[in-house]
Protein backbone atom coordinates (compact mmCIF):
# COMPACT_ATOMS: atom_id res chain seq x y z
CA UNK A 1 0.00 0.00 0.00
CA UNK A 2 1.55 3.47 -1.05
CA UNK A 3 1.27 5.92 1.59
CA UNK A 4 0.94 9.91 0.36
CA UNK A 5 2.53 12.47 2.59
CA UNK A 6 -0.56 13.94 4.70
CA UNK A 7 -1.52 17.42 3.39
CA UNK A 8 -0.02 18.70 7.21
CA UNK A 9 2.20 16.44 8.81
CA UNK A 10 2.20 18.46 11.81
CA UNK A 11 2.63 15.14 14.02
CA UNK A 12 6.39 15.50 13.44
CA UNK A 13 6.21 18.49 15.98
CA UNK A 14 7.11 18.14 19.82
CA UNK A 15 5.61 18.62 22.15
CA UNK A 16 2.53 16.51 20.77
CA UNK A 17 -0.83 18.36 21.23
CA UNK A 18 -2.66 18.04 24.42
CA UNK A 19 -5.97 16.70 22.80
CA UNK A 20 -6.29 13.91 19.87
CA UNK A 21 -10.08 13.89 19.22
CA UNK A 22 -10.07 17.65 17.75
CA UNK A 23 -7.13 16.30 15.22
CA UNK A 24 -9.30 12.91 14.59
CA UNK A 25 -12.24 15.64 13.54
CA UNK A 26 -9.90 17.68 11.88
CA UNK A 27 -9.04 15.02 9.63
CA UNK A 28 -12.02 13.55 8.95
CA UNK A 29 -13.24 17.42 7.60
CA UNK A 30 -10.32 17.40 5.62
CA UNK A 31 -11.03 13.79 4.04
CA UNK A 32 -14.43 15.24 2.65
CA UNK A 33 -12.53 18.53 1.15
CA UNK A 34 -9.72 16.48 -0.41
CA UNK A 35 -12.60 13.75 -1.54
CA UNK A 36 -9.80 10.93 -1.39
CA UNK A 37 -12.19 7.88 -0.24
CA UNK A 38 -15.74 6.90 -1.03
CA UNK A 39 -16.51 7.80 2.80
CA UNK A 40 -14.27 8.97 5.07
CA UNK A 41 -16.64 8.22 8.04
CA UNK A 42 -16.39 4.80 7.55
CA UNK A 43 -14.59 2.81 10.29
CA UNK A 44 -13.99 -0.70 10.76
CA UNK A 45 -15.43 -1.70 14.59
CA UNK A 46 -14.04 -4.91 16.50
CA UNK A 47 -15.62 -6.20 19.11
CA UNK A 48 -15.18 -9.30 20.80
CA UNK A 49 -17.74 -12.38 20.54
CA UNK A 50 -18.60 -14.19 24.03
CA UNK A 51 -16.45 -17.15 23.40
CA UNK A 52 -13.72 -13.94 22.96
CA UNK A 53 -13.21 -14.54 19.20
CA UNK A 54 -12.92 -11.41 17.72
CA UNK A 55 -14.63 -9.83 14.97
CA UNK A 56 -14.29 -7.06 12.29
CA UNK A 57 -16.84 -4.86 10.09
CA UNK A 58 -17.19 -1.95 8.03
CA UNK A 59 -20.05 0.53 9.72
CA UNK A 60 -20.21 4.65 9.41
CA UNK A 61 -18.67 6.84 12.37
CA UNK A 62 -21.29 9.59 12.51
CA UNK A 63 -20.98 11.64 15.10
CA UNK A 64 -17.78 12.77 17.11
CA UNK A 65 -17.72 14.65 20.47
CA UNK A 66 -14.25 16.22 20.90
CA UNK A 67 -15.62 17.53 24.05
CA UNK A 68 -15.95 13.78 25.61
CA UNK A 69 -13.83 12.09 23.17
CA UNK A 70 -16.79 9.56 21.94
CA UNK A 71 -17.42 8.79 18.69
CA UNK A 72 -21.19 6.95 17.84
CA UNK A 73 -22.56 4.66 15.41
CA UNK A 74 -25.36 3.28 14.33
CA UNK A 75 -26.68 -0.09 14.25
CA UNK A 76 -28.91 -2.85 14.72
CA UNK A 77 -28.29 -3.63 18.34
CA UNK A 78 -29.66 -7.19 18.33
CA UNK A 79 -26.99 -7.89 15.65
CA UNK A 80 -23.87 -10.10 15.85
CA UNK A 81 -21.65 -6.82 16.76
CA UNK A 82 -24.69 -5.57 19.31
CA UNK A 83 -24.59 -8.94 21.09
CA UNK A 84 -21.10 -8.72 21.46
CA UNK A 85 -20.79 -5.41 22.38
CA UNK A 86 -24.39 -6.06 24.97
CA UNK A 87 -21.81 -8.93 26.37
CA UNK A 88 -18.47 -6.89 25.83
CA UNK A 89 -19.13 -3.51 26.37
CA UNK A 90 -15.55 -2.60 24.65
CA UNK A 91 -14.59 -1.87 21.04
CA UNK A 92 -11.83 -0.81 19.06
CA UNK A 93 -12.61 1.51 15.91
CA UNK A 94 -10.23 2.51 12.96
CA UNK A 95 -10.03 5.12 10.78
CA UNK A 96 -8.26 5.05 7.00
CA UNK A 97 -8.12 7.99 4.91
CA UNK A 98 -5.43 8.67 2.40
CA UNK A 99 -1.93 8.89 4.10
CA UNK A 100 -3.72 8.76 7.74
CA UNK A 101 -4.78 6.69 10.59
CA UNK A 102 -6.80 6.95 13.73
CA UNK A 103 -7.30 4.25 16.31
CA UNK A 104 -9.72 4.48 19.24
CA UNK A 105 -10.56 1.83 21.56
CA UNK A 106 -12.58 2.60 25.21
CA UNK A 107 -16.14 1.37 26.42
CA UNK A 108 -19.27 1.50 24.16
CA UNK A 109 -22.50 2.33 25.88
CA UNK A 110 -26.08 2.66 23.87
CA UNK A 111 -26.84 5.79 23.10
CA UNK A 112 -29.96 7.72 24.59
CA UNK A 113 -33.09 7.10 22.99
CA UNK A 114 -33.74 10.90 22.15
CA UNK A 115 -30.27 10.58 20.15
CA UNK A 116 -31.12 7.74 18.28
CA UNK A 117 -34.67 8.93 17.23
CA UNK A 118 -33.51 11.59 16.35
CA UNK A 119 -30.89 10.39 14.39
CA UNK A 120 -32.58 7.96 12.97
CA UNK A 121 -35.07 10.25 11.61
CA UNK A 122 -32.61 11.62 9.53
CA UNK A 123 -32.04 8.10 7.36
CA UNK A 124 -33.79 8.08 4.28
CA UNK A 125 -36.95 6.33 3.72
CA UNK A 126 -35.86 3.22 2.19
CA UNK A 127 -32.74 2.82 5.59
CA UNK A 128 -35.75 3.51 7.84
CA UNK A 129 -37.69 0.59 6.38
CA UNK A 130 -34.62 -1.47 5.78
CA UNK A 131 -33.88 -1.17 9.61
CA UNK A 132 -37.37 -2.80 10.45
CA UNK A 133 -37.14 -5.50 7.76
CA UNK A 134 -33.74 -6.80 8.39
CA UNK A 135 -33.00 -8.99 11.39
CA UNK A 136 -29.21 -7.70 10.85
CA UNK A 137 -26.63 -11.07 10.85
CA UNK A 138 -29.34 -13.77 10.76
CA UNK A 139 -29.79 -16.05 7.85
CA UNK A 140 -32.80 -15.69 5.68
CA UNK A 141 -33.67 -18.09 2.52
CA UNK A 142 -33.85 -15.93 -0.52
CA UNK A 143 -33.24 -12.10 -1.20
CA UNK A 144 -37.47 -12.40 -2.27
CA UNK A 145 -37.82 -12.74 1.30
CA UNK A 146 -36.28 -9.64 2.20
CA UNK A 147 -37.86 -7.87 -0.31
CA UNK A 148 -41.07 -9.11 0.92
CA UNK A 149 -40.52 -7.98 4.30
CA UNK A 150 -39.28 -4.30 3.33
CA UNK A 151 -42.66 -4.42 1.44
CA UNK A 152 -44.76 -6.07 4.47
CA UNK A 153 -43.11 -2.37 6.73
CA UNK A 154 -44.49 -0.60 3.67
CA UNK A 155 -47.55 -1.20 4.37
CA UNK A 156 -47.97 -1.73 7.58
CA UNK A 157 -46.43 2.01 8.62
CA UNK A 158 -48.27 3.00 5.59
CA UNK A 159 -44.81 4.84 4.71
CA UNK A 160 -44.43 5.61 0.48
CA UNK A 161 -42.44 9.30 0.56
CA UNK A 162 -39.32 10.40 2.02
CA UNK A 163 -41.55 12.46 4.02
CA UNK A 164 -43.59 10.16 5.61
CA UNK A 165 -42.89 9.05 9.31
CA UNK A 166 -41.18 5.50 9.93
CA UNK A 167 -40.38 4.91 14.18
CA UNK A 168 -37.52 3.80 15.51
CA UNK A 169 -37.34 0.07 15.72
CA UNK A 170 -36.64 -0.62 19.16
CA UNK A 171 -33.73 -3.04 18.72
CA UNK A 172 -32.13 -0.04 16.24
CA UNK A 173 -29.56 2.75 17.80
CA UNK A 174 -26.39 4.49 18.37
CA UNK A 175 -23.30 2.49 19.87
CA UNK A 176 -21.29 5.22 21.54
CA UNK A 177 -17.15 4.53 22.15
CA UNK A 178 -15.75 6.66 24.56
CA UNK A 179 -11.98 6.62 24.23
CA UNK A 180 -9.42 5.41 26.64
CA UNK A 181 -6.87 5.62 23.80
CA UNK A 182 -6.38 7.34 20.62
CA UNK A 183 -3.70 6.41 18.03
CA UNK A 184 -2.80 8.67 15.16
CA UNK A 185 -0.63 7.95 12.01
CA UNK A 186 0.81 10.16 9.41
CA UNK A 187 2.63 8.90 6.50
CA UNK A 188 5.75 10.51 5.70
CA UNK A 189 8.16 10.74 3.02
CA UNK A 190 10.81 7.67 3.27
CA UNK A 191 8.17 5.26 5.33
CA UNK A 192 9.68 7.40 8.48
CA UNK A 193 6.21 8.12 9.68
CA UNK A 194 5.09 9.62 12.67
CA UNK A 195 2.94 7.61 15.23
CA UNK A 196 1.83 8.71 18.46
CA UNK A 197 -0.79 7.68 21.47
CA UNK A 198 -2.87 9.50 23.53
CA UNK A 199 -4.10 7.82 27.05
CA UNK A 200 -6.57 8.80 29.66
CA UNK A 201 -8.37 6.39 32.50
CA UNK A 202 -12.05 8.42 32.36
CA UNK A 203 -13.53 10.90 30.72
CA UNK A 204 -12.27 14.68 31.54
CA UNK A 205 -8.51 13.02 32.96
CA UNK A 206 -5.89 14.58 31.28
CA UNK A 207 -4.44 12.75 28.32
CA UNK A 208 -0.87 11.16 28.25
CA UNK A 209 0.75 11.37 24.74
CA UNK A 210 4.01 9.21 23.74
CA UNK A 211 5.53 9.22 20.79
CA UNK A 212 5.77 5.51 18.78
CA UNK A 213 8.07 4.09 16.89
CA UNK A 214 7.00 3.65 12.98
C1 LIG B 1 -19.28 1.29 3.65
C2 LIG B 1 -20.11 0.46 4.61
C3 LIG B 1 -20.82 1.11 5.60
C4 LIG B 1 -21.59 0.37 6.50
N1 LIG B 1 -22.23 1.04 7.50
C5 LIG B 1 -22.91 0.34 8.44
C6 LIG B 1 -23.49 1.03 9.55
O1 LIG B 1 -23.37 2.25 9.71
N2 LIG B 1 -24.18 0.28 10.44
C7 LIG B 1 -24.32 -1.08 10.31
O2 LIG B 1 -24.96 -1.68 11.15
N3 LIG B 1 -23.76 -1.75 9.29
C8 LIG B 1 -23.06 -1.07 8.34
N4 LIG B 1 -22.46 -1.75 7.31
C9 LIG B 1 -22.63 -3.21 7.22
C10 LIG B 1 -21.65 -3.88 8.20
O3 LIG B 1 -20.34 -3.93 7.63
C11 LIG B 1 -22.07 -5.32 8.58
O4 LIG B 1 -22.24 -6.10 7.43
C12 LIG B 1 -23.36 -5.35 9.39
O5 LIG B 1 -23.43 -4.30 10.34
C13 LIG B 1 -23.52 -6.68 10.11
O6 LIG B 1 -22.38 -6.88 10.94
P1 LIG B 1 -22.42 -7.92 12.18
O7 LIG B 1 -23.09 -9.17 11.67
O8 LIG B 1 -21.00 -8.16 12.53
O9 LIG B 1 -23.19 -7.28 13.29
C14 LIG B 1 -21.67 -1.04 6.39
C15 LIG B 1 -20.92 -1.68 5.39
C16 LIG B 1 -20.14 -0.95 4.53
C17 LIG B 1 -19.32 -1.68 3.51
Amino acid sequence: MSTKEAPDAWLAEDPLPAEPVPIVERWLNQAFQTRGQENPHAVALATVDPDGRPSVRIVLCNHIDTERGAFTMYTNRSSRKGRAIAHEPRAAIVFHWPGRQARVEGRVAPTSDAVSDAYFATRPLEARLGAWASQQSEPIESRDQLLDAVRSVQDRFGATREADPVPRPPHWGGLELTAEAVELWVGRVGRVHDRAIWRRRTVGAPWTTTRLQP
